[in-house]
């Protein structure tokens, strides 16, 4: 069994970064400069957008955080991002999801500029996306794509069964896998809440992305000898015995699945750090696309 390391891997990817930005430092060029819009204080999008920020630090990014309270109006998101689109100081930007209810996601990920939208959720950048056109990937399916090819996963002709229909995850990696690229050409299953006989389905399975939200869905009986798993969850279950309250866990049960695995990522340490990793890549795109 090989563990797929996620935070290993991003650090490799945030060094190869951190070079390509002292080059551009040295040139005298534009330093790349990612911001990131927080609305509200949930506690996990907190955590991620902090990550993004000090990822950004790291790597000799500018970065610009810019925190809006629970009760910001959609029209104050609106200008808001308006005025990202046209700051030319700013190469990308994300809007950290989810919103709050009064807030309309799919209005504000419209009014992104496809050329700043380094999350790659614009429907423009989807399209691009799903026509095999130049884009930003979204970064949670670039980072897996990243890792399998990496780490040489063989996906050409595998029976991949993706878990979970989001637009953020499960979807744009059903089409990414089948592509014919690198980490490609694989015959996918998308399954979600509705697909009946998923144990049938999971049990055939060569690669498995777990990406549906469920603490340690996926267990070991789920799955055949020799599989390749991907966890995207991350869930915050109660534990007593932590500092903090809580654990993360993964959509796969780490114990009985690893015995049959060949190929596993953990949680935490897997996808995640990826996540970031390959929002710094999107940024860095965008910068020097200008
Ligand atoms: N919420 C969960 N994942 C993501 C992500 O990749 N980008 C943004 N903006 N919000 C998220």
């Amino acid at each position: 069994m090989t563990i797929l390391d996620g935070k290993q891997t991003s650090a490799d990817i945030k060094a190869e970064i951190a070079e390509a930005v002292t080059e551009i430092k040295n040139k005298g060029d534009k330093t790349p400069h990612l911001a990131a819009v927080l609305v509200g204080t949930d506690g996990a999008s907190m955590t991620y957008v902090g990550a993004k920020v000090k990822a950004c630090n790291l790597v000799g990014f500018e970065s610009t955080l810019i925190e809006l309270p629970e009760e910001t109006t959609e029209e104050k998101v609106l200008q808001v991002i308006e005025d990202l689109n046209n700051n030319p100081e700013i190469d990308g930007f994300i809007v950290q999801l989810p919103l709050p209810k009064h807030i309309d996601e799919h209005k504000v990920l419209m009014a992104i500029d496809p050329d700043k939208d380094v999350d790659g959720f614009h429907p423009t950048n989807v399209g691009r996306m799903a026509l095999e056109l130049p884009t930003f990937l979204p970064a949670t399916p670039y980072g897996i794509m990243e890792l399998l090819e990496r780490y040489e996963v063989e996906t050409s002709g595998k029976n991949v069964v993706v878990i979970g229909r989001s637009h953020i995850v499960g979807r744009p990696m059903s089409i990414l896998l089948s592509q014919k690229r690198a980490a490609g050409d694989a015959t996918v299953t998308l399954t979600h809440s509705r697909t009946k006989n998923l144990k049938e389905i999971t049990k055939e399975a060569d690669i498995i992305v777990a990406a549906l939200g469920i603490a340690e869905f996926l267990t070991g009986d789920m799955v055949k000898e020799g599989v390749t798993i991907i966890d995207v969850g991350i869930t915050r279950v109660d534990d007593a015995s932590k500092k903090s309250g809580f654990r993360l866990a993964g959509d796969v049960h780490f114990e009985s699945v690893s015995k049959k695995a060949e190929f596993i990522t953990p949680v935490p340490g897997g996808v995640g750090p990826m996540t970031i990793a390959m929002l710094l890549k999107n940024t860095l795109l965008a910068c020097s696309r200008k």
